[in-house]
Parts: C-alpha cells; sequence; structure tokens
C-alpha cells in the first residue's frame, strides 16, 4: 500500500518532469534570440558582481539536447562564471554521485568549489552560497520553473519558485526565494 503510494508519487514527479522538460525545449527554441539578447544584457550588469572572481570555475553536466541547459550556461558565464561543460547521454549518475535528493532533481547538474548547484539557480544566489560557505552539500532549483534562469519564455511570464539548500544526509531548507 505504502510502497504503491511511493510509486505512483515518483510517477508523478516523472511525468511532470517530461512535461517540464518538453515546455524547456519548447521555449529555448521559441526563444533562441531573445535568450541571447538577455544574457548580453546581464553581461553588463553583471560586469560588478564578476569583478571579485574567486572561486568561480565551474563544471556543468548536461545533456547535448537540453537548450534550457544550454541558455543558463550562458546566465551564468554572463555572471563571470568560468564553464566547463561536460555533455553526457544521461545526468542521473552525476546526480546520484553528489548526494543530490531525487525529489530536488532538474535538468543539469554543476559542481562549483565543492558544491553542487542543481538546476536553473540564479547565478547570484550561487555567489551567496559561495560567499557564506553553508555547511550543505548544494543548492537546487527542482524541475524548472517557468521564468527562471535559462526558462525565460515569451511575455515574461515568472512563475515564483525556492532554491533549496540540501545536505547529504538529506536535509533540505529553503536557501532562498524567488
Ligand atoms: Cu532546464
Ligand atoms: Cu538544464
Amino acid at each position: 500500500m505504502k510502497s504503491n503510494v511511493l510509486f505512483r508519487r515518483t510517477a508523478r514527479a516523472a511525468v511532470l518532469m517530461l512535461l517540464a522538460l518538453g515546455a524547456c525545449n519548447r521555449a529555448a527554441k521559441a526563444e533562441a534570440a531573445p535568450a541571447a539578447d538577455a544574457g548580453a544584457a546581464s553581461a553588463s550588469q553583471a560586469g560588478q558582481a564578476a569583478a571579485p572572481a574567486q572561486n568561480t570555475r565551474m563544471v556543468v553536466y548536461k545533456t547535448p539536447s537540453c537548450g534550457c541547459c544550454r541558455a543558463w550556461v550562458d546566465h551564468v558565464q554572463a555572471a563571470g562564471f568560468e564553464v566547463e561543460v561536460h555533455d553526457v547521454p544521461n545526468v542521473q549518475p552525476v546526480k546520484d554521485e553528489h548526494g543530490l535528493p531525487g525529489h530536488l532533481a532538474s535538468c543539469h547538474t554543476a559542481i562549483v568549489d565543492g558544491y553542487v548547484v542543481e538546476g536553473h539557480v540564479p547565478a547570484d544566489v550561487i555567489r551567496r552560497m559561495l560567499r557564506e560557505r553553508p555547511q550543505v552539500a548544494g543548492i537546487a532549483v527542482p524541475g524548472m520553473p517557468v521564468g527562471s534562469p535559462g526558462m525565460e519564455v515569451p511575455g515574461g511570464r515568472k512563475d515564483p519558485y525556492d532554491v533549496i539548500a540540501f545536505s547529504r544526509d538529506g536535509k533540505v531548507s529553503v536557501y532562498e526565494s524567488r
């Protein structure tokens, strides 16, 4: 009985993830040009923020066809992160290896200065984490909220979302809300 409920919840999460991935790819195609513009705009804005650029080397694992992942990479590069992209057929083993709780999963997984950054986390929140150095394994934006960095849509809709901090032993807390 209990495992049945768990299965249904897992299945629902998988369906939501597939829907989100589909939306992501559509959004990425429709928004290819505006996303590039947004990247350029935040590049100039990020000028000051990027000045003390230490601890900003980042490795990103994503699938080769993920358009919103590419848009997010553009976002963090514009904010001054030095990004090494690894295209992999499946990001799940990377998530497992770094202890990401399953319910916090998104599309891509990044590693920066020993921390895990899962999904469409805004660059300024990553910087806050690198400044404050909380005792966590990393931070995640689960799923793919519309309007988060790399998930911009025509019309500029922005859904609210939380950036969740998580530890290796499964503790989670809201690190920041957007
Ligand atoms: Cu995505
Ligand atoms: Cu992604």
